[in-house]
């Protein structure tokens, strides 16, 4: 698959397989194309040429209409939980289900929205606004969102960035209790290679609009691969002394 904005080709033939039930990381320096990619992915943009397979259907063809629909295949976890900040928690985490499932009861949103909240440990902070959380209680709320439609897979932008260690680590047990939990498939996009070694079950290194190293995040820092050994020292993380929370 390949993707261009004009002259400017970003990203330059990606062939990527996403296992089911399992946790992608994307790894890659800034404007490697981690976002663009992402945003192909889920159906936000349309790439320039080949295919994106989503459950045996090829995305790319598909007009807005029915975009929409896969759109909703995926929940979307954005950098900095991106809540809307004029609403209180609960309005944020039932925005999707009046958007769409216009069918249920009032009741019945309510329920959904209150058993969510409880599930991610936010129960009781229904009515606070969102600049009365704390860091990781705001992606909290941005997952409960992304989560109440149902999605079969969960793709988040840096989910870690902008946060201390001990919320990162947070963020981490998050990502995977939520994978098992809800059996979802996970495609993150990381700066953050600690995290990477606690929950990927494969990383992908992209430089320059081109997948150049995948593997688990142990035979990406100790393989044969130059490139990405490099990339991984340089974070100055040694993945023996990350503890996965993973296999
Ligand atoms: N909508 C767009 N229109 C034009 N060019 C774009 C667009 N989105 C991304 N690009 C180009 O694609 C390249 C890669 O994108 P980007 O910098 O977002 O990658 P990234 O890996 O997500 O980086 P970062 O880690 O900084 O978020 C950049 O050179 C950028 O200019
Ligand atoms: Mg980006």
């Amino acid at each position: 698959m390949r993707k261009s904005f004009g002259a400017n080709e970003v990203l330059k033939g990606i062939d990527i397989r996403f296992r089911r039930h399992e946790t992608a990381v994307i790894i890659g320096g800034s404007g490697a194309g981690k976002t663009p990619l992402l945003r192909l992915l889920i159906g936000l943009d349309a790439p320039t040429d080949g295919h994106i397979w989503v459950d045996g259907e090829d995305i790319a063809p598909l007009d807005e209409l029915e975009l929409n629909r896969v759109r909703q295949t995926f929940g979307m976890v954005f950098q900095y939980a991106a809540l809307l900040d004029s609403l209180d928690v609960f309005e944020n985490v039932a925005f999707p289900l009046r958007e769409h499932r216009q069918q249920l009861t009032k009741r019945q949103l309510e329920e959904r929205v209150r058993e969510m909240l409880a599930t991610l440990g936010l129960g009781g902070k229904e009515r606070h606004m969102p600049s009365e959380l704390s860091g990781g209680q705001r992606k909290r709320v941005g997952l409960a969102r992304a989560l109440m439609l149902e999605p079969q897979i969960l793709v988040y932008d840096e989910p870690t960035s902008g946060l201390d260690p001990e919320t990162s680590r947070m963020v981490d047990d998050l990502i995977e209790e939520t994978r098992d939990r809800f059996r979802v498939t996970s495609v993150v996009i990381s700066h953050d290679m600690a995290s990477c070694f606690r929950i990927a079950h494969r990383a992908y290194l992209l430089m320059d609009g081109r997948v150049v190293a995948e593997g688990t995040p142990s035979e990406l820092a100790d393989g044969d691969n130059a490139i990405a050994r490099e990339f991984i020292a340089k974070s100055g993380v040694a993945p023996e002394r990350v503890r996965r929370l993973v296999d």
